[in-house]
């Protein structure tokens, strides 16, 4: 009876962690499918206005167009998302929490192990205050036209530079290089 028991309970508990891994897999899916699409805009929109009118009037795309579109985002699928860095302009927006900062510095590994930072992602269902959620981060490479403002800082124009340091006393999102990882995009989505 015993033995019958424990049969049944641990093939109960096997089929639960295949539903489960089946749920994650599904999850993640559908988190892509509606928080990555915003990458792309923000790339396209900063490479047409640097080429339009030049880096000084970019900022706003990335101080305010990005988070604009995550919000909007956020506002249609309910879910938290925001851009974080180890290395941030603006600490107030972008400081990663613990779970985003192990991601981030792991990304970091297993680019430096031959993985694509274009397609490094990391997805766990966590317990937050009591609650289960959904966390996702997915990498931010570093492109040509990011080194205009994120790159060597003896290479940013110096009326750029003083733009920036003006807005930014805290800045330390310089000395990036084309093919780094700048931060992550990161979700949180309630079950
Ligand atoms: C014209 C200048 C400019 C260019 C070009 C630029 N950025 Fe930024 N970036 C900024 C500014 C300004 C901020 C601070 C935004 C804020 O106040 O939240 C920022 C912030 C960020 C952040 C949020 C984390 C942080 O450091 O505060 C990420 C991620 C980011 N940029 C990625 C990129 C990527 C990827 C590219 C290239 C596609 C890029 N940026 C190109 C100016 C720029």
């Amino acid at each position: 009876m015993f033995r019958r028991s424990f049969v049944v309970a641990s093939t109960l508990a096997v089929l639960a962690g295949a539903v489960h891994a089946q749920d994650l897999d599904a999850l993640k899916a559908d988190t892509r499918k509606n928080a990555l699409p915003v990458l792309p805009k923000v790339v396209a929109m900063m490479q047409e206005t640097v080429a339009e009118k030049g880096a000084i009037e970019a900022i706003p795309v990335c101080k305010e167009k990005a988070p604009l579109l995550l919000k909007e985002q956020s506002a249609k699928t309910g879910w938290d998302m925001r851009r974080v860095s180890l290395r941030t302009r603006n600490p107030e927006r972008g400081t990663p929490d613990v779970w985003e900062a192990r991601q981030l510095a792991d990304f970091n590994i297993r680019a430096a192990n031959g993985e694509k930072i274009e397609t490094l992602e990391a997805g766990e269902i966590v317990t937050e205050n009591g609650k289960q959620i959904y966390r996702y981060i997915r990498a931010v490479p570093v492109g040509d036209v990011c080194l205009k403002c994120h790159g060597a800082p003896d290479k940013i124009e110096a009326s750029l530079k003083s733009q920036l340091a003006k807005s930014y006393p805290h800045d330390t999102a310089f000395g990036y290089e084309k093919g780094q990882i700048r931060g992550g995009l990161t979700v949180k989505r309630p079950l």
